[in-house]
């Protein structure tokens, strides 16, 4: 028997892609990294695991839309533009998107029928 506060981990049904690139600045143009998206990324996978929701966080590159970062995209799903803000309310409307990805998938089997 594990002891401790060991959780088992829930097998990711889906992704959200996070921009956490960080700029040098030499442009002087925003970017997800330099706008707080790491921290954002920590929060979100934290709650997920709270929440034992089947999703995945992915820390990437570049989605080339760096002025309304930070920005990140549920597979499949909803795309955010959060322009600067990772507020509490922020994270809130995405935790409420991804919460709401994870119960479409599980009503959708692999195959695309829907269960009853
Ligand atoms: S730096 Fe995040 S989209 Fe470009």
């Amino acid at each position: 028997m594990i002891e401790g506060d060991w959780v088992p981990t829930v097998k990711p049904l889906f992704m959200v892609r996070i921009c956490i690139n960080k700029r040098l600045n030499t442009d002087r143009l925003p970017s997800c990294g330099g706008r707080g998206s790491r921290g954002l990324a920590d929060a979100l996978e934290r709650l997920i695991l709270a929440e034992r929701i089947p999703a995945s966080i992915t820390r990437g590159p570049c989605m080339n839309n760096c002025l309304i970062g930070p920005n990140l995209k549920i597979q499949a799903g909803e795309f955010f533009n959060l322009q600067g803000d990772i507020s509490d309310l922020a994270i809130e409307k995405i935790m409420i998107a991804i919460r709401a990805e994870a119960e479409r998938r599980k009503a959708t089997p692999s195959d695309g029928t829907r269960r009853n």
